[in-house]
């Protein structure tokens, strides 16, 4: 299975820096040498630039999606944006249950595993982030977080379980520029992988991506792990030269 490699860019952009952005994206990977990187890529951008996303790229190798879904169908949720509007602009992903959608948005293991069912639901895949604080990991609540925080997705999308992509982000990587060495990253997703695994026989399909701090210097080492499918890239992906080194890390 290919790696893939997902760019968040966070509350971040401009129409004329997107399109800067995502154009030297395509010329680099057009220029790159042949064999083509083993990975499929994606930019998740704020909602209000997806329709320019779906412009810049729907004739790309890059797919595209949002970085948070409303846990409800339509109606009066005002600011929130339905998983069918983005379906209407051909989202392939929408990020749910960031952690900084969890810490500064309140969001619960419930709402994250709404959240993942609306996307689903419409067709849309939901990259489902899970990870825990610096003091999670210093108490040895590591596993247990992560457990508990996939275990609410599991318990509400049934046999679908198999549709997600999971990115494991420990918080205290996030921006910090201090990376999970690759033994630590690992340990964690095979923990992820084997929870998967006790809930359906297809989990080997689920991409488990890993996300914080990660960049052309660290990808290589974090992506030959067994159980790290890809990436959830914040920083890097802001800069063309550092995505596509990331991507072209995918063996
Ligand atoms: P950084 O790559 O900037 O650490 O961000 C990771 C992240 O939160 C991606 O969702």
């Amino acid at each position: 299975m290919n790696k893939l490699i997902v760019g968040n860019w966070k509350m971040n952009g401009s129409l004329a820096g997107n399109e800067s952005l995502v154009r030297t994206m395509l010329d680099g990977l057009a220029a790159a040498p042949a064999p083509a990187p083993h990975a499929d890529l994606a930019l998740c951008a704020p909602a209000v630039y997806l329709a320019q996303l779906q412009g810049l790229l729907k004739a790309s190798p890059i797919a595209w999606g949002a970085q948070d879904v409303s846990a409800h169908e339509q109606g009066a949720y005002t600011g929130e944006v339905a998983a069918g509007m983005l379906k209407d602009f051909a989202c392939r992903y929408a990020i749910v249950g960031h952690s900084e959608r969890r810490q500064y948005h309140g969001e619960t293991d419930d709402t994250v595993a709404t959240k993942a069912q609306r996307a689903l639901a419409a067709g849309v895949t939901p990259i489902v982030c899970v990870g825990e604080t610096l003091t999670q990991r210093e108490t040895g609540q590591t596993e247990s977080v992560v457990k508990r925080q996939l275990a609410a997705v599991i318990h509400t999308v049934g046999h679908c379980i198999t549709e997600i992509v999971v990115a494991y982000e420990p918080v205290w990587a996030i921006g910090t520029g201090k990376t999970a060495t690759p033994e630590m990253a690992q340990e964690v997703h095979a923990v992820l992988r084997a929870q998967l695994a006790a809930a359906s026989t297809h989990a080997k399909r689920v991409h488990i991506l890993y996300g914080g701090s990660m960049n052309g210097a660290n990808a290589a080492s974090l992506l030959a792990q067994p159980d790290i499918d890809g990436g959830l890239i914040g920083g890097a992906s802001l800069k063309a030269v550092d995505f596509l080194q990331i991507a072209a890390a995918a063996r």
